[in-house]
């Protein structure tokens, strides 16, 4: 087989989900025999968990009512007029009218002898890519990180990697907190530890969050300090050039902080992506005014409200969204708003996505709603609150430090680095330097992973033993598993090429090889569903798929022969570029021993 030359145009038929593959063979079979007229999608083709069955298709039931018709016959109906000789093998019509299929082997070794050369392990790129503005990260300047925007770190740069992996266009952008009140008491408490506008004097801030409570004491105990940071914060709205440098000086000291843990993550945020709420100040005039322009705000205790259709309290009043405060000052929402313009008017995003913790629900559903009011998001966009649960302690309560403090994450991922040293230090013969990077895999991996692989709206607990067990939905499973097979591809004398014929003929190599051919629809639903759990679940049920093949199938043994080790030696190939591709695409390393 000429792989190099035949790729290209076969790129249609050897990319995709076999699911919609055959979805659009049932649904071009429905046409011909009953005038109905469904969508690959909307024939309902599902894995099936039945032994020596393949794929299940689901749609007679539901069309038969729409139809009037008996669903057997509607099945019966689809298998006659089914054209696909060259994939399916045979059906069988079951129970009520569910159509059994089996794949041609033939079909499927061709199939998977190609997908070796494909870097995209068979996911196809979009038709009609689209300019995603992903919102992430987003921590607030005065404090150190905390768990809470760990998540928000660890989803948003999972899903910036799985749609621009698919072929969308994606701009992050990181809302950080760096305007409003308590920078006049934080520029003071910087004056007065000597630092200066011009940049000369430099102490780094070991510790922002003692940093920011040292602050916070001074303007509670200390009259004269509050009214100094009053006056500070007219300095700093009103532009004025020395407190604005001082400004900077502290938000380049902030940033220095959330750069080290992106670091430690493995996280691309960069100093251009930062979009700070100083960055909309200027814009946020012009927005109230085009609201008023439109005649959507009112004026309710002297602040300027928008009440968008549909948001009442318990007893029924309309909920306000504030845009302008009754001492003429603008809040967290006016702010968004002027995000929202901005990203789907200059900056022309059709997708913008905002991964923010669950409580800001009702304020995102609130803001959206204004800008559909007001025009600036129209039916070409989409506006998602990517919303998340919290990380709970093993008590159930929201995580804290041993000593009850909140959890910097700094420490929480150097403590997970330490840990995954430790799991390392038993495994290994490597050498001091490449155990330290491993361990840097394997305790981010194991991090991140317990924060992806859990549906993100859900609370999840954080437990050291079971993010790092060697077995379970673990990153250091699944990385483990990867390493496994590179030693076996190292220990056979050469790599498989592709185009070996590869025939998946014992059951543990047939499921296994479907869930290769699977990946594609795992990937669809991850960024259908913005759910990169999707992913972890299918990276999970393939470790699992090649552990049970490997343990029935010898690949290396004396007495396997040729022909038959080739074909295995591809499946597990194929399972470690999956593994890989997969992991990396949720900003996880896959070292290449443990
Ligand atoms: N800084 C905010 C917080 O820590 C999150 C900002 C999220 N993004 C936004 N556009 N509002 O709660």
């Amino acid at each position: 087989m000429q792989v190099d030359g035949e790729k290209q145009e076969d790129a249609g038929v050897l990319q995709g989900d076999v699911g919609l593959e055959l979805g659009a063979r049932i649904a071009a079979a429905l046409r011909t025999a009953l005038d109905v007229s469904i969508t690959p999608e909307e024939a309902l083709i599902r894995p099936s968990g039945r032994a020596g069955v393949d794929y299940q298709c689901n749609v007679a039931m539901s069309l038969a009512k729409r139809l009037g018709r008996q669903p057997r016959e509607v099945a019966a109906a689809a298998v006659e007029h089914l054209a696909a000789d060259d994939l399916v093998a045979s059906t069988e019509i079951a129970g009520p009218g569910f159509v059994n299929i089996v794949l041609r082997d033939d079909w499927l070794g061709a199939r998977l002898s190609a997908l070796l050369a494909d870097p995209r392990a068979g996911v196809p790129e979009v038709d009609a890519p689209r300019r995603f503005a992903i919102d992430y990260s987003s921590p607030n300047l005065a404090k150190e990180m905390h768990v809470g925007h760990l998540r928000s770190s660890i989803i948003g740069d999972a899903l910036l990697r799985l749609i621009r992996f698919v072929g969308h266009e994606v701009v992050p952008h990181n809302h950080v907190g760096d305007w409003g009140t308590p920078f006049g008491m934080l520029i003071e408490h910087l004056l007065d530890e000597g630092w200066t506008a011009d940049g000369s004097q430099t102490h780094a801030i070991a510790d922002l969050n003692g940093f920011y409570q040292q602050a916070r004491l001074k303007f509670d105990a200390d009259a004269d300090f509050a009214d100094r940071a009053r006056r500070r914060v007219v300095l700093l709205q009103g532009g004025d050039e020395a407190t604005l440098a001082l400004w900077q000086r502290f938000v380049d000291e902030s940033t220095r902080h959330f750069e080290e843990v992106y670091r430690l993550l493995g996280i691309s945020l960069r100093r251009e992506d930062l979009y700070g709420e100083s960055f909309y100040n200027p814009m946020l005039d012009d927005t109230v005014t085009e609201l008023t322009a439109k005649g959507l705000t009112e004026l309710s205790d002297g602040a300027v409200c928008v009440f968008p259709p549909g948001f009442t309290n318990r007893e029924g009043e309309r909920l306000p969204l504030i845009v302008r405060k009754s001492d003429g000052g603008y809040g967290y929402p006016a702010t968004d708003l002027a995000t929202a313009r901005y990203w789907a008017d200059d900056r022309a995003a059709t997708d913008l996505l905002y991964v923010v913790g669950n409580p800001q629900a009702q304020h995102f559903a609130m803001v959206f709603a204004v800008c559909e009011q007001a025009g600036w998001l129209t039916e070409k966009h989409r506006a998602e609150h990517v919303g998340f649960g919290s990380i709970l302690g093993a008590d159930g309560k929201t995580i804290r430090t041993r000593a009850g403090g909140s959890v910097k994450l700094v420490e929480l991922l150097n403590e997970a680095v330490d840990r995954a040293s430790a799991v390392v230090a038993e495994r290994t013969e490597l050498d001091a330097e490449a155990r330290a990077s491993v361990a840097h895999a394997v305790g981010i991996g194991a991090v991140k992973y317990a924060d992806l692989s859990s549906d993100r709206e859900k609370d999840y607990v954080f437990s050291w033993d079971k993010m790092l067990a060697m077995d379970g939905n673990t990153a250091v499973y699944l990385q483990y598993a990867n390493t496994r097979i590179l030693s076996i591809l190292r220990k056979a004398e050469s790599r498989p090429e592709p185009g070996t014929p590869v025939n998946p003929a014992d059951p543990a190599e047939r499921a296994l090889a479907l869930a290769l051919l699977r990946f594609p629809a795992a990937v669809a639903a991850a960024v259908d569903g913005l759910a990169p759990h999707r992913i972890c679940g299918h990276l999970y049920e393939l470790a699992t798929a090649f552990s049970a093949f490997y343990e029935r199938c010898p690949i290396l043994a004396a007495d396997t022969p040729e022909d038959v080790r080739g074909s295995r030696l591809v499946l597990a190939a194929l399972t470690s570029q999956v593994l890989t591709l997969g992991l990396s695409l949720l900003g996880i390393e896959a070292p290449e021993r443990l």
